[in-house]
């Protein structure tokens, strides 16, 4: 079997896999070729992946080569009329943003892995792109907060006088925001920080974190360890006590999310009008409305001297790294779909491949996915 490794269009400068994660993949009894150029903005050169055994071809040759092709982002509709019925496309697929790429695809016979679809279990854990990804985005976040501010983060005395410790407030304590405590405490800040899974208490506080508790969440065991949406009694209490302590705050970073929801309101345009000039807001949650209610998707917008940037693509700010932990990502979710003899065998009783499988055989497979799509 042929693996295709495509170069990104657009505003996107990771890959799916770099030379050597690529070398790793041969190992499964596959063939790999990428396309010319394709780890350019990652820093990876052709030159690498042909001394990596890995051949760069034209775009062309690895849409007709491959059997199962790899992307970072979903291929451009205009692709779709190269692939072949049975070709299997691999990549993050955002379904209720896609829904009409996906129906196309799924009339074409095509099969979509969607690797934001890996069941969130510990089994699947080396596959977890989703934490992968949200690692470097609460890193960078954090040290795009630092550039930015006008004020130290760790505390010093010096001859000039004493410096207090900035105060960085944390919304959401997933997989983004833990990171992000982790950074901020590392760079001496003090770090305060909100979420409504009390299951996040203890790492927060072992992280050097302060646990700001409201009460009355709703918690879901049935969501499976993601938040759900909360009452408004609740919101309005939380948006008081965030409001509280935004003031005394030097940075925010917003992380907070509700899977397939958009994000959850949590900084009112009144408590930026409150917060101290300088500040910084950095929202995460920006491409699903965002945290904070001023904040504009992929903008940088600046009220009453608080500076809000809306960001949600760090990972390919960080195209090396990101790019390592995709590919190693997904060889460890390939491991589990090519048998001994190198070829895809896709067990759909196995529920990391049900799961992770949008489309199939003209069929939508992953409960998620309908759900989403609210296909019956
Ligand atoms: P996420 O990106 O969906 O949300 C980020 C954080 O925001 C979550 O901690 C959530 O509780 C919080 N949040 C949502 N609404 C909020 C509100 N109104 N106020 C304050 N905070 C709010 O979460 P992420 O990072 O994808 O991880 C969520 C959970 O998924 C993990 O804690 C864990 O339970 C599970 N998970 C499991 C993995 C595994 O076992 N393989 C891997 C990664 C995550």
């Amino acid at each position: 079997m042929i693996i295709g490794i495509l170069r990104e269009t657009g505003a996107e400068n990771r890959v799916a896999m770099l030379p050597g994660e690529a070398a790793g993949l041969k190992k499964l009894g596959v063939e790999v070729i990428v396309e010319n150029n394709a780890g350019e903005n990652a820093f990876a050169h052709d030159e690498e992946y042909k001394k990596a055994g890995i051949t760069p071809s034209s775009r062309k040759d690895v849409f007709s080569k491959s059997a199962l092709l790899l992307s970072v982002n979903p291929v451009p509709e205009d692709d779709l009329k190269s692939c072949r019925e049975g070709q299997v496309l691999c990549s993050v697929l955002n379904p209720t943003e896609n829904s009409k790429w996906l129906e196309k695809a799924r009339l074409q016979g095509l099969t979509v892995l969607a690797l934001d679809l890996i069941p969130r279990t510990t089994r699947a854990q080396a596959m977890d792109i989703l934490s992968s990804m949200a690692t470097v985005s609460g890193y960078k976040a954090v040290l795009h907060a630092a550039m930015l501010s006008p004020r130290f983060f760790h505390m010093f005395m010096s001859a000039a006088g004493t410096i207090k410790p900035s105060r960085v407030l944390i919304l959401g304590a997933g997989v983004a925001g833990l990171q992000a405590i982790a950074i901020a405490r590392k760079l001496g800040a003090v770090v305060e920080v909100f979420d409504v899974r009390s299951a996040v208490k203890g790492e927060v506080k072992s992280l050097g974190g302060k646990f700001i508790e409201v009460e009355g969440a709703k918690e879901d065991a049935a969501a499976g360890g993601y938040a759900v949406e909360q009452t408004e009694e609740f919101k309005k209490k939380q948006q008081e006590l965030i409001q509280q302590r935004a003031i005394a705050a030097d940075v925010v970073i917003a992380t907070a999310q509700i899977p397939g929801k958009k994000a959850p309101v949590l900084l009112l345009k009144e408590t930026v009008n409150s917060m101290k000039a300088g500040s910084i807001i950095i929202d995460l949650a920006a491409s699903t409305g965002g945290n904070c209610e001023l904040t504009e998707n992929r903008k940088t917008v600046v009220v009453n001297g608080v500076i809000i940037i809306g960001k949600s693509d760090y990972p390919s700010d960080m195209s090396t790294d990101a790019s390592k932990m995709f590919g190693s990502n997904i060889i460890n979710l390939l491991k589990i779909m090519i048998d001994k003899e190198g070829k895809l065998a896709l067990n759909m009783q196995d529920d990391i491949i049900n799961g992770t499988t949008a489309v199939h055989a003209k069929e939508y497979v992953s409960q998620r996915v309908k759900q989403m799509l609210n296909i019956k």
